[in-house]
Parts: C-alpha cells; sequence; structure tokens
C-alpha cells in the first residue's frame, strides 16, 4: 500500500476506539515514520449518536454503511463488540475490499475461519484480541514460526486473576473479593462471561488456532470458572508450594491437542504462577525455543488501543499475511483431544461427616480407579460435626478422577459435591 495517507473507518469509540483515535492523534509523528504513511481516522461510528463522548475531529455517524460504502476508507476497525452484528460488519468490510482490524475476541471464537477464507489475500489484524497489549499472536504467528507448539499455558482474564490474588493476599472469599472487585471497576456487575471462564476460552481458541491450526469451537473446551474457590484452596496452595491461578491451556499430545480453562494448581517455581493482579501473562513451549513468556496488561483502553494500532501500522507497511499465519494446511490434520482422556494430577476438597472410616472408603473408591493418593490434609469445617479432607492424587486419567468423584459425591457421609481442582506441572 504505497500510500501518503491512509484513512481509518473506526466503528466503535468506546473504551478502546477512543483510545485508538487519541493514540493515533497524539503520537502522528511516530506512527507515520513506522508505518510509511499518515494514519488518519477519517470517521466514526457509534450506535447511540446523541450520548456526550470526547472532542473528537473527525465526524461521527451511527450509520456503518457511512464507513464500509466509503471508497475513501483503507482499512476498517472494528471495535463494537458483539458477536453476530461485529461478524456482519467484518464480512461486508472484507467483501468491499478493505482490510479489517479488530480486537473482537467473542466473534474470532465463532467466526475465525469463515473470516480467513473471506478474506483471502486481505490482511486482517486481530492482536488486541488476546491478552490486550501483549503483542502474543505476532509472537506466536511471526516469532516462533519455527517451532511445533507443545504447550500454551494464559493467565488471560485479569478479572480471575485479579479476584484469586486478593484472595491469596487478605484470606477473604470470593463473593467479598468479587464485590470489591466490581466497585472498583476489574469486574462487570454481571461477572459471568469472566468469572466463568468463557473470556478465556475464546482467548485461548485464537492462540490454538494460531499454535495448531485446530478449528475448534467454545463447546468444545473444557470450561471451569473460580466460582467455587474457597480459602480452603488457597491455604492448601499456601501450605504445599502452589500458586492457584485460571489458566487456559492448550497442549500436544500425540496427534491430538487438548484444550482446557480451569484454576489449576502450579508449582511454586513456575514463572507463569508469579503473576498477580490484573496482569496477564502466557507462557509459550515450542520445540526449538524452549519455554518463552509473555507478560503485560491484558485490559484497558491504552493498552488495547496500542496492540490495534501495531495491526494497522502492519497493513500500512505490507500488503497481506495469512490471518491465522498457515499458507497452507497444516500437514497433519490434529484432533481435539476429547477430555475424558486427558491425564492430570488433580486436588480434591470434600466436606465429609467427622466419624472414623470415612477416609478409608474414600481411599478404597479412589484405590478402585487406580488412583492414588499423593498428600493428604484434614481441616476442620463450619459445618457441625464435618470436616473437611484436602488431597491430591499422582496423575492419572480424567474420566477414572470424574467416576470416583461421583461415587464419593453418592456416599452418605458426603455433606456437598466434592471441588476438584487440576494440577499442572508445566
Ligand atoms: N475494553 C478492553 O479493555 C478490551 C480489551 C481487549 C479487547 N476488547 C474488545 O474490544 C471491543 C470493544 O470493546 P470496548 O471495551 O471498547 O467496548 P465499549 O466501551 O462498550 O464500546 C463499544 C463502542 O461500539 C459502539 N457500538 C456498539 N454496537 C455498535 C453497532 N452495532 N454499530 C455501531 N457502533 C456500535 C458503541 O457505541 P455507543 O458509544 O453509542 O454505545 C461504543 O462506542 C470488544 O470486542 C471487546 O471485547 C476490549
Amino acid at each position: 500500500m504505497e500510500k501518503k495517507q491512509l484513512n481509518i473507518g473506526l466503528i466503535g469509540l468506546g473504551v478502546v476506539g477512543s483510545s485508538v483515535a487519541k493514540i493515533l492523534k497524539n503520537n502522528q509523528e511516530l506512527i507515520a515514520a513506522r508505518a510509511g504513511c499518515n494514519i488518519i481516522v477519517k470517521s466514526g461510528v457509534v450506535r447511540d449518536i446523541s450520548k456526550a463522548r470526547g472532542d473528537f475531529d473527525f465526524p461521527i455517524t451511527a450509520r456503518v454503511e457511512d464507513v464500509l460504502e466509503d471508497k475513501e476508507i483503507d482499512i476498517v476497525v472494528e471495535l463494537a463488540g458483539g458477536v453476530e452484528v461485529a461478524f456482519e460488519i467484518a464480512k461486508k468490510a472484507l467483501f468491499a475490499s478493505k482490510p479489517l482490524v479488530t480486537a473482537n475476541k467473542a466473534m474470532l471464537a465463532y467466526h475465525r475461519y469463515e473470516l480467513e477464507q473471506i478474506a483471502g489475500n486481505l490482511p486482517i489484524g486481530f492482536e488486541a484480541s488476546v491478552a490486550g497489549g501483549i503483542p502474543i499472536i505476532k509472537a506466536l504467528r511471526d516469532g516462533l514460526g519455527a517451532n511445533h507448539i507443545l504447550s500454551i499455558y494464559g493467565i488471560i482474564n485479569g478479572t480471575c486473576n485479579y479476584i484469586l490474588t486478593r484472595m491469596k493476599n487478605e484470606g477473604v472469599e470470593y463473593q467479598k473479593v468479587l464485590q470489591k472487585a466490581q466497585e472498583l471497576g476489574y469486574a462487570e456487575s454481571d461477572p459471568s462471561f469472566d468469572v466463568e471462564g468463557f473470556d478465556c476460552v475464546h482467548k485461548l481458541l485464537i492462540l490454538a488456532s494460531i499454535a495448531y491450526g485446530i478449528n475448534a469451537k467454545p463447546e468444545d473446551v473444557l470450561t471451569q470458572g473460580i466460582t467455587e474457590i474457597t480459602q480452603e484452596d488457597i491455604a492448601f496452595a499456601k501450605e504445599f508450594g502452589y500458586h492457584l491461578k485460571l489458566l487456559g491451556i492448550a497442549k500436544k499430545s500425540g496427534e491430538e491437542v487438548e484444550l482446557r480453562v480451569h484454576p489449576t494448581f502450579l508449582p511454586k517455581e513456575a514463572m507463569i504462577g508469579k503473576v498477580d493482579g490484573v496482569m496477564n501473562a502466557i507462557s509459550v513451549v515450542g520445540d526449538s525455543v524452549g519455554e518463552t513468556l509473555y507478560y503485560g496488561a491484558g485490559a484497558g483502553g491504552d493498552a488495547t488501543a496500542s496492540a490495534v494500532i501495531s495491526d494497522i501500522i502492519e497493513i500500512a507497511r505490507t500488503k497481506s499475511s495469512p490471518m491465522l499465519g498457515f499458507k497452507n494446511p497444516f500437514e497433519k490434520d490434529l484432533k481435539l483431544k476429547p477430555i475424558a482422556q486427558i491425564s492430570s494430577a488433580y486436588y480434591l476438597r470434600i466436606l465429609v461427616l467427622d466419624k472414623s472410616g470415612v477416609l478409608a472408603k474414600i481411599a478404597t473408591i479412589l484405590g478402585e480407579e487406580d488412583i492414588s493418593i499423593e498428600t493428604f490434609l484434614q481441616r476442620p469445617s463450619k459445618v457441625q460435626n464435618h470436616s473437611i479432607l484436602l488431597l491430591t492424587t499422582h496423575i492419572c486419567i480424567e474420566s477414572k478422577i470424574k467416576i470416583a468423584l461421583k461415587k464419593i459425591e453418592d456416599l452418605e457421609v458426603t455433606k456437598a459435591k466434592p471441588v476438584m481442582i487440576r494440577i499442572e506441572k508445566p
């Protein structure tokens, strides 16, 4: 694109869109030097034109068509959010032969392969869709291009990391920390999308497409959030030398790929486990490079805009590279590993009647499924005449632990559904 000026159509002027406009203006000369041309916002689109908003030095409309049909607009930047509405905008931009930049992980979780197909040689930038300001897409797609990716472990939801960190540092239960996070704006008023793990799943799917060329859907990913974590789990982690994190995990084993999102115990020495607060971090292990670690702000207007603008600069510099990084289909068609077949070590928290013989019953059930216990602790419970059993197992198959958990839950002495957290040793 040998032009003196590139015109941007900015669809969405919310948290991210307004930061993009601001940074393009404030850092105009630097960005022009890097891109090789001036980058100007020609027009912006919002849903509600009557809303009071900051000063923008470009026209604002509520008609998406004003951008999509404007022949002078060179790049469409979709920062509106949502899934199907955004997908329609993205398709129309590509059909109008306009390169696309988006931060929309939810849309990409469902439609990334359709978009790649429609785009053909038109570039699509989506650096901001995973881990906000961390350039993980470019690292994985370009920087690690020579590697078979053995594993990805990601703290890719700042809200969950913030909640788990405060639970650890202050000894406060989940509900109280969530309330505080909502007051401070770190959690939405309806936090379920974050705390149930769905946001993390969307980002993991994008990373897995680049690492493995695998086309999985959100429903295919084992998804467990942080809502059941209690102070007993946090205390156990402290006592036995673990960090407790919500992780997005993608792992290659043979011709299969595991994709899962769940709270995970990590050994104290794992670097990613030390990442606290709202920050994000991703550990990627390649067969040639070994472990690489990426750390930074996973959300926020300016950090996310930094990633959006990096895509705009890349498009200004070069014509195109395939959206998900594979010029040809991957030589071996990797399959998604069924969750029942994954193997892991497990931590179990079981509320039981405090009487003799209970532990023997649980040990027998585990033994019947070939599951051996590694560590065991008993804690008093607030529930009268009950105690909490905390135990970890050696590595076993997920289907067996599921059977054992069901049998334990069905015991008369078991008070509530046992809680299970997977332990990963990267
Ligand atoms: N916020 C972050 O830290 C962050 C981080 C990474 C990725 N992202 C992603 O970035 C995208 C934007 O997020 P955001 O936080 O900036 O959202 P936001 O603050 O809610 O802003 C959305 C903007 O899009 C406009 N809009 C919504 N629907 C529209 C439609 N149908 N047509 C035209 N305009 C429409 C809204 O208009 P009004 O102003 O009139 O309501 C608003 O200006 C999302 O996909 C999000 O997942 C956000």
